[in-house]
């Protein structure tokens, strides 16, 4: 099969659901802002050669919803020519629409295409805006339609994940994100347009601003800080506002291309994607879903643990990515993910605990992380990995181009 390549990879900043700069932002203008800075960012290559756009998200319905693939190909003023599709796996929607193009580049079906995510989580609630289970199958099946907090309760119970644990990993997370904030380090990040009202003598006016950094990081997080907030899911529970990820809008976008694409343009690629996968879980304890999916890639990649330099695992829940942690044999590594050790490869940067999941982005927005992070360091193998809503883990293995 052929080789396909990630040239250029990018996202907006995170923003908070309702409370930050995106709110009132609609999620087309984030995705736009995203795939236009592409073309910005990827010298000799021009809109007419693109011939895909895919676009992953959790909740593809009102501002977000019709196909949001072929809407963002025509308000970017792609020619007719250039396709777009919606792709939804929930929370790897993102990687999959990524994965999606590579497959169609490796088969030989296409030369240059973009994969992408968007979920405005402010204007789409999770769950959507009218949610319809099946009312008797609902009855015995009510596992698929539970609450997201509830599935991470149930890992935390059956797999004795304390509370302590997830502030702990909660903390990390927030240090590790302040860290790189303060350092400019998310260089992925294209500034993007934000609106917001504000009032002059007595009327409101709409006014544009450049936001340009991912605003849930809390620097000022404490241990002592996280002990003290109250569950948010169960009455006795364990998982917080502050061990849990933020819902959060954003739009991430790659652009994918061929060898003789490569060539053609005369572009340096970023990386290539090895393998990609998705592995079955129960839909109550969801999070485990990493555990299973990165194993399987492995496998499927002939590689070992040992090989992979960088992970970045979602970060739904404190006490899901402490499991997947612990069943790979990473957790007690504290030095491969603790914000104070030099030595860590796993989300290096901070998680979505820091930087929010924006479900159907979270895949494009981790692997345009991810991207960033490779390069920078020199890393020859990279693994993104989350888990997703219904029961399933996904993970994706990238190689350098040196
Ligand atoms: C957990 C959850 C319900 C919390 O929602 P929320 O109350 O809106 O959360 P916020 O981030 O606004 O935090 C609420 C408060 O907690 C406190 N808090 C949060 N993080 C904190 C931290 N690191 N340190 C100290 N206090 C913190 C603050 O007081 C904050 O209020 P403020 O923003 O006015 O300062 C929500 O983030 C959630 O649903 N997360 C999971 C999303 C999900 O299921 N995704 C899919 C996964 S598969």
């Amino acid at each position: 099969m052929r080789e396909a390549y990630i040239v250029t990879s990018v996202r907006t900043p995170g923003c908070r659901r309702n409370k930050g700069a995106f709110a009132k932002t609609r999620p087309e203008d984030l995705l736009k802002t995203v795939v236009d800075a592409i073309f910005e960012r990827t010298p000799n290559i021009e809109k007419k050669d693109v011939e895909d756009i895919m676009i992953g998200c959790a909740f593809p319905e009102a501002e977000q919803g019709l196909n949001i693939g072929r809407v963002i190909a025509q308000m970017c003023k792609f020619p007719d020519t250039t396709c777009g599709a919606t792709v939804n796996r929930f929370c790897s929607s993102g990687l999959e629409a990524i994965a999606l193009q590579i497959m169609r580049i490796k088969a030989g079906w296409c030369e240059v295409a973009i994969g992408g995510g968007v979920e405005s989580m402010t204007i789409v609630p999770m769950g959507g805006n009218l949610p319809r289970p099946h009312p008797e199958w609902a009855k015995e099946n009510p596992d698929v339609y539970i609450s997201m907090g509830i599935t991470a309760e149930n890992v935390a119970n059956r797999y004795k994940i304390t509370r302590e644990m997830q502030d702990e990993f909660g903390y990390h997370s927030q240090m590790k994100a302040s860290n790189a904030m303060a350092k400019k380090l998310y260089k992925e990040i294209v500034p993007t347009p934000a609106k917001r009202y504000v009032e002059k003598n007595g009327t409101w006016i709409e006014e544009t601003v450049l936001q340009d950094f991912d605003d849930g990081i809390r620097p000022t997080t404490t241990l002592e800080g996280l002990k003290k907030l109250a569950p948010a899911f169960a009455a006795n529970g364990s998982v917080t506002a502050g061990n849990s990820s933020q819902t959060t809008d954003g739009a991430a976008a790659t652009l994918v291309m061929s060898e003789d694409a490569v060539k053609k343009f005369g572009l340096k690629p970023i990386a290539k994607m090895v393998g990609y996968t998705v592995a079955g879980v129960r839909a109550d304890e969801m999070g485990v879903g990493p555990a299973y999916a990165i194993p399987k890639l492995l496998k499927l990649t002939g590689k070992k643990l040992e090989d992979i330099g960088i992970f970045e695992i979602n970060e739904a829940f404190a006490s899901q990515a402490i499991y997947c942690l612990q069943q790979l044999g990473l957790y007690e590594k504290r030095e491969l993910w603790a914000s104070d050790s030099d030595k860590r490869i796993i989300n290096v940067n901070g998680g979505a605990i820091a930087l929010g999941h924006p479900l159907g982005c979270t895949g494009a927005k981790l692997c345009a992380q991810l991207m960033t992070e490779m390069r920078e360091r020199g890393v020859k193998y990279g693994v993104e990995s989350m888990c997703i809503g219904g029961g399933m883990g996904a993970a994706a293995l990238f190689e350098l181009v040196e």
